[in-house]
């Protein structure tokens, strides 16, 4: 058997995608093993959700360093330690330093929960999406997942999964639809990632 890549998860929030990837790793669909998940958040809900499943956490706070350096340092060797392969932010509400952007070429990816380019950038997270979705009269969203670079969304796409929009359709019942895509796409995309890995 090949080798399960080392993933690292970024979260800040519930981590309901931290959790699909869990449970694909589980099933045999991705070939990963999650051996650290980092937060900027104390109380996301991922930290509790990685606790149960025995997997290290770091909780990371740019406010806690003297500078930005200091705080990108400390998260490279966190990530060394673990002997990361590659990274996934899974509702990550932070900016990556640009020295772990550096160190981890075309190996950190992002999940957007609307189809990129659109709908993307400062801004543009949670339900702020998702109304603006609904406010331009789109007739379909989803979620894509792409590389990650200095400029919040800029990335290139390496994946997108479409849905129609329903002619009832509020942020709310948008915003759950698209995410059961979202748990259905990341880890579908990070198996192809770490096959390309190896
Ligand atoms: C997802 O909608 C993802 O697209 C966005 O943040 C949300 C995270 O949700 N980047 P969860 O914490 O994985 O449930």
């Amino acid at each position: 058997m090949i080798k399960p890549a080392n993933l690292a998860i970024f979260l800040s929030g519930k981590g309901s995608n931290f959790a699909s990837i869990l449970s694909a790793i589980t099933n045999g669909s991705l070939n990963a093993k999650v051996v650290v998940v980092i937060s900027n958040n104390s109380a996301a809900g991922g930290l509790v959700i990685a606790s149960k499943n025995g997997i290290p956490t770091e909780v990371l706070v740019r406010e806690n360093f003297a500078s930005g350096e200091d705080f990108g340092t400390t998260m490279l060797n966190v990530l060394k330690r673990h002997e990361c392969d590659f990274i996934a932010l899974a509702g990550y509400m932070r900016k990556i330093p640009s020295v772990v952007i550096r160190a981890f070429p075309k190996r950190i990816v992002n999940i957007h929960p609307a189809l990129l380019p659109k709908f993307g950038g400062k801004g543009m997270y949670g339900h702020h999406v998702h109304e603006a979705v609904i406010a331009a009269g789109e007739t379909e969203s989803g979620a894509t997942v792409h590389f990650v670079d200095e400029i919040y969304d800029n990335g290139d796409v390496i994946g997108q999964k479409s849905i129609p929009i329903n002619s009832d359709e509020t942020p709310e019942s948008l915003a759950n639809r698209v995410l059961e895509v979202e748990h259905q796409l990341y880890p579908e995309i990070l198996q192809q990632l770490v096959t390309r890995l190896n």
